[in-house]
C-alpha cells in the first residue's frame, strides 16, 4: 500500500538513507528500528514529506507522492516531545485540528476517543498539570481526531516508563487495531519494536538490515548487526532481571 523504491537521501555529501525499498501493507503496525543516528527519524520525515529525497519514489496506494507536499499526503505525526499549546487544556489541544477542518471527526467520535485513551478525567487540566503519559496520550488523541491516513510516531514512549509505558503501548496497539489505521512507530528499543508491531523494519547506518515478522527476527536474526546489537540486548535485559530475582530471593 505504502512504498518506497529506492529512497536515497543524503546530508552534506553523507548519505542517510541508502537505497532504501520497503512497503507497508494497509492496517499493518510497523516499528523502525535502529540504532541512533541510523536514519530512523529521517525516514519517518520522508515519509511524512517534511524531508524531500535525493533519489527513488514514495507510492501510496498506486499514487506517486514522491513531489506531493507534506500537507496533501494525509499524514500524520506525533513528535516525541509532544508539541501541545501550553495555553491551552486537555480538550481544546485534542479538538484543536478541528477548528480549520470541522466534521472530520464527529463528536461522538471525539469523545470514542477519549475514552480509548482514558482521557475523560483530565480534559480541563492545562498542559502543565499533566503527566508525561497523560501529554503523550493527549497528543495521540489530538492527531488521531484528524484521521490520518498514516499515523506515524517518533519515539512515543521512549519518555515513559514502566506499567505506563505498557498501557500507553497497549492504546496505540488497540486504536490501530480498531481503526484499521497503519502505523510507524520509530524506537531504538528492540523489546517494544518486537511486541508492538506487526513487522520490524531494522536499520543500520541508512541501510535496511531485516525487514520482517518479530517471530522471524527472534528465530531467524538476519545477520551479525542483529544479532549482536537487537538479540544481545534483549538478553542483556532479560539476565538482569533474572540475577536480580535470584539476588532477592537468595
Ligand atoms: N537536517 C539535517 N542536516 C544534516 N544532517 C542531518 C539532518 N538530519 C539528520 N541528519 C543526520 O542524519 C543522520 C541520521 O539522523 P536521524 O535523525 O535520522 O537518526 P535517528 O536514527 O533518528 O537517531 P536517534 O535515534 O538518535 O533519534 C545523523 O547522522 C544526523 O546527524
Ligand atoms: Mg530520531
Amino acid at each position: 500500500m505504502l512504498e518506497l523504491k529506492n529512497v536515497t537521501k543524503s546530508y552534506n555529501g553523507n548519505v542517510i538513507l541508502n537505497d532504501m525499498s520497503l512497503n507497508v501493507q494497509e492496517g499493518e503496525i510497523v516499528s523502525i528500528l535502529g540504532p541512533s543516528g541510523s536514519g530512523k527519524t529521517t525516514l519517518l520525515n520522508v515519509i511524512l514529506g517534511i524531508t524531500e529525497i535525493d533519489q527513488g519514489e514514495l507510492i501510496y496506494k498506486g499514487e506517486n507522492l514522491t513531489n506531493v507536499p507534506m500537507e496533501q499526503r494525509g499524514f500524520n505525526i506525533v513528535f516525541q516531545d509532544y508539541a501541545l499549546f501550553p495555553n491551552l487544556n486537555a480538550y481544546e489541544n485534542i479538538t484543536y485540528g478541528l477548528k480549520n477542518k470541522p466534521g472530520i471527526s464527529s463528536e461522538e467520535e471525539v469523545e470514542d476517543l477519549i475514552d480509548l485513551l482514558g482521557l475523560r478525567e483530565h480534559l480541563d487540566k492545562r498542559i502543565e498539570q499533566l503527566s508525561g503519559g497523560q501529554k503523550q496520550r493527549v497528543a495521540l488523541a489530538r492527531t488521531m481526531v484528524m484521521k490520518p491516513r498514516i499515523l506515524l510516531l517518533d519515539e512515543p514512549l521512549s519518555a515513559l516508563d514502566g506499567v505506563i509505558k505498557e498501557s500507553i503501548k497497549d492504546r496505540i496497539k488497540t486504536i490501530a487495531r480498531e481503526y484499521h489505521l497503519t502505523t510507524i512507530i520509530v524506537t531504538h528499543d528492540p523489546e517494544e519494536a518486537l511486541t508492538l508491531s506487526d513487522r520490524v523494519l531494522i536499520i543500520n547506518q541508512g541501510k535496511i538490515s531485516q525487514y520482517a515478522e518479530p517471530a522471524e527476527i527472534i528465530n531467524r536474526p538476519g545477520n551479525h548487526f542483529i544479532r549482536e546489537f537487537i538479540l544481545n540486548q534483549l538478553e542483556i535485559k532479560r539476565n538482569n532481571i533474572f540475577s536480580l530475582f535470584q539476588y532477592k530471593t537468595a
